[in-house]
C-alpha cells in the first residue's frame, strides 16, 4: 500500500507553533507531508517561532525526505489537481483570509485550490481556525465549510488537562487534530475524571 501522503498549509493567522508540532507528529509517524506556506503564514513562523527558511531541518530539527515544500503560487503542482491521490488536508493555523477565500471558491493560490480539490474529492479537510473575536462573515464562512463538508477544528485549548506550559496547550490542539486523522497519538488530550 502507497504510504499516507497529507498536505498541511500554514496561513497568516496566529499560532505557528501549532502547525511546527503538527509537521513534527506527522512526520514521525511516517507520514509524506506536503507543506504549502502562505507569505503571511511565513512571516507569523518567523515572528512566534525563529523560524527563517521554510525547511525540515529549520521546521523539526531534523531533516527528512517525507517533507515536500510546496510553492505557493504554484498552480501547476500535482496537489492543484484531484487526480493525484492524497489522504486529507489540515490548514494550521488558517486565517480568516483564507476561511473566506475557500468559502468563496477561490483557487488563486495553492492553499485555497487545494482545499477546493481536497473538498470535491470528499476528502478529509480540517480547519484549524484561529481569529477571535469572530464577525458574521467568518461564522457563515464556517458554516459553509462544515456544509461542505470540512472540519471546522477552532484553535482553542482545553484546561481539564491541567496544563502547566505552553507546549502542553499547543499539544492539545495537535492531538485532537491528530484524533480527527485516525492516528495513534499519546499527547495528553483526554478527559479523566478524578
Ligand atoms: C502578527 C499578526 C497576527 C495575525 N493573526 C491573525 C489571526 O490570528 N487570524 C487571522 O485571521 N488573521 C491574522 N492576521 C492577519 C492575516 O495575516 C492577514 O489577513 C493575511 O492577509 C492572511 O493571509 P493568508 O491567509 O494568505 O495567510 C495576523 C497578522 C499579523 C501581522
Amino acid at each position: 500500500m502507497a504510504e499516507k501522503e497529507i498536505i498541511v498549509a500554514i496561513t497568516g493567522a496566529s499560532g505557528a507553533p501549532y502547525a511546527l508540532r503538527l509537521i513534527d507528529c506527522l512526520e514521525s509517524n511516517g507520514l509524506k507531508i506536503h507543506l504549502i506556506v502562505s507569505p503571511m503564514g511565513g512571516k507569523l513562523l518567523t515572528d512566534e517561532c525563529g523560524i527563517n527558511k521554510i525547511d525540515a531541518q529549520s521546521l523539526i530539527g531534523r531533516s527528512s525526505t517525507n517533507i515536500t515544500i510546496q510553492n505557493y503560487q504554484d498552480l501547476t503542482s500535482p496537489l492543484a489537481s484531484g487526480s493525484y491521490p492524497i489522504q486529507g488536508m489540515v490548514i494550521c493555523p488558517c486565517s480568516s483570509n483564507t476561511l473566506g477565500g475557500i468559502a468563496a471558491g477561490l483557487g488563486d493560490n495553492l492553499i485555497t485550490r487545494a482545499a477546493h480539490v481536497t473538498l470535491k474529492e470528499s476528502r478529509r479537510l480540517i480547519v484549524i481556525y484561529r481569529e477571535m473575536p469572530v464577525s458574521a462573515i467568518n461564522l457563515e464562512n464556517m458554516l459553509k465549510l462544515q456544509r461542505a463538508g470540512a472540519v471546522i477544528c477552532p484553535a482553542s485549548p482545553g484546561f481539564y488537562t491541567k496544563p502547566n506550559t505552553i507546549d502542553d496547550l499547543v499539544d492539545f490542539v495537535v492531538g485532537r487534530i491528530l484524533d480527527l486523522l485516525g492516528i495513534d497519538h499519546v499527547l495528553k488530550t483526554r478527559w479523566q475524571q478524578r
